[in-house]
């Protein structure tokens, strides 16, 4: 199959859309109407779109992602009139959220009305809904006339793309059409929580964190057993989604973690702050000596506050924050003052250690809080649950 590509060249330079972009979304658009399969951007990471009404799209989108069919699409709507014929009520607790995030990185599950064939939700009774705020993700919605369900465009077990050319390594030649329209913006997923029961629950944290759901909501809002332990094998993910390893680069990943969170507050705090750094810095850096071997190359994650620790002092850095030898592969991931920026760029840090043939990863963990928790649950995925506490 060949891949038609819409580059929305003006959108990547203005953030808006011109007509000539407006041109190439209405023939994006079409052929979603018509069966197809287009990846599109949106503000957390490229979705890989089909008619969600459609069986035969849904199908589609399991087999070009080789994604196993229990795990359920998200189905995105680009209008709050456009969830109420697929499911069978909104939820209190959802028109409350929805005032308030959407359009943005939140997805919630409510129950599915008939409408909403089984294959779109992984045979499940409940179906997970979200409004993506990217422009141009609306207006693809808007113009498709039908809700788009829409999976991260990546193959299964890849880390999630950010990029078209991320789309484009997997999916090129699977797929009928790629819109790129720029880097995305969060660069992890969106947070989903279930409204479906009585009680909220968060199945998978993003860049909407449980702080802003539960102070919106004026309740709390629990947490899926298995976000919390999910190296246990008796506790079943709500989320189907969670259970299986995701967001992996190729080669196998640990993580060096602090304990400097309880009770202190992030990176301000100076000295003791400083500390705990140099104690991830040198059991990185002991790591890297016991797992060094001829013709093997190591990859390390770390941030803006700790890359000098790297070098010998008075060495003169690089200033891209890349670093590489035969040897080893450094780099810096953003600055744990800007977890925005380490989200943004998690997925394609991983990505670059796959094309770097990079055959062990170690990366430093961030504050486990706010948005640090939802990047935290990704390196975990991504490290297959492999984390050393220092
Ligand atoms: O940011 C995002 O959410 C991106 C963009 C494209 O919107 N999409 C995304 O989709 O991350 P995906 O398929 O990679 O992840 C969807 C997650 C899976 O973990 C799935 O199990 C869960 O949502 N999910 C979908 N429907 C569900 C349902 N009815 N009940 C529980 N979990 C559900
Ligand atoms: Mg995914």
């Amino acid at each position: 199959m060949d891949t038609e590509f819409f580059e929305l060249s003006d959108y990547k330079k203005t953030g808006e859309i011109s007509l000539s972009d407006e041109e190439k979304l209405i023939k994006a658009a079409t052929i979603l109407r018509e069966g197809g399969l287009v990846a599109f951007p949106t503000e957390t990471v490229y979705g890989l779109g089909g008619n969600a009404l459609l069986k035969e799209a849904s199908r589609n989108i399991y087999a070009a992602k080789g994604r196993p069919s229990d795990n359920p699409l998200i189905v995105h709507v680009a209008d709050m009139e456009s969830i109420e014929p697929l499911v069978k009520e909104i939820p209190r607790q959802a028109r409350v959220l929805a005032k308030r995030f959407w359009p943005g990185p939140l997805t919630m599950i409510m129950e599915k009305s008939p409408k909403v064939p089984y294959e779109t939700t992984g045979g499940l009774e409940t179906v997970a809904i979200r409004m993506p705020s990217d422009k141009a993700a609306l207006e693809f919605i808007r113009l498709a006339g039908v809700p788009v369900a829409g999976p991260s465009a990546n193959t299964s077990g890849r880390p999630s793309p950010t990029t078209a050319l991320h789309v484009k390594e997997d999916l090129n030649g699977r797929i009928d059409a790629i819109i790129d329209g720029g880097a995305t913006g969060i660069g992890v997923e969106s947070t989903i929580v279930d409204v479906s029961g009585d009680e909220p629950v968060l199945l998978r944290p993003g860049a909407i964190t449980l702080e802003m759901l539960e102070a919106c909501l004026k309740e709390d809002v629990d947490i899926d057993p298995a976000l919390e332990k999910p190296m246990d094998s008796s506790v079943h993910p709500k989320a189907p989604g969670m259970k299986y390893r995701h967001y992996a680069p190729k080669a196998p990943m640990v993580i060096v973690q602090g304990d400097f969170y309880e009770g202190c507050d992030g990176i301000e705090d100076g000295m003791k702050i400083y500390e705990e750094l140099m104690k991830i810095v040198n059991a990185v850096k002991a790591l890297v000596n016991e797992n060094a071997a001829p013709g093997k190359r190591i990859g390390i994650i770390c941030s803006d506050e700790t890359w000098e620790y790297y070098f010998e002092k008075g060495a003169k850095l690089p200033k891209e924050k890349v670093y590489k030898t035969e040897a080893i592969d450094i780099r810096s991931i953003g600055s744990r003052k800007d977890e925005k920026s380490i989200a943004h760029n998690l997925y394609a840090v991983l990505r670059s250690f796959d094309d770097e043939n990079i055959d062990y990863i170690i990366a430093e963990g961030v504050d486990p809080r706010k948005l640090g928790y939802a990047i935290m649950n990704r390196m975990q995925k991504a490290a297959a649950q492999h984390i050393i506490r220092v």
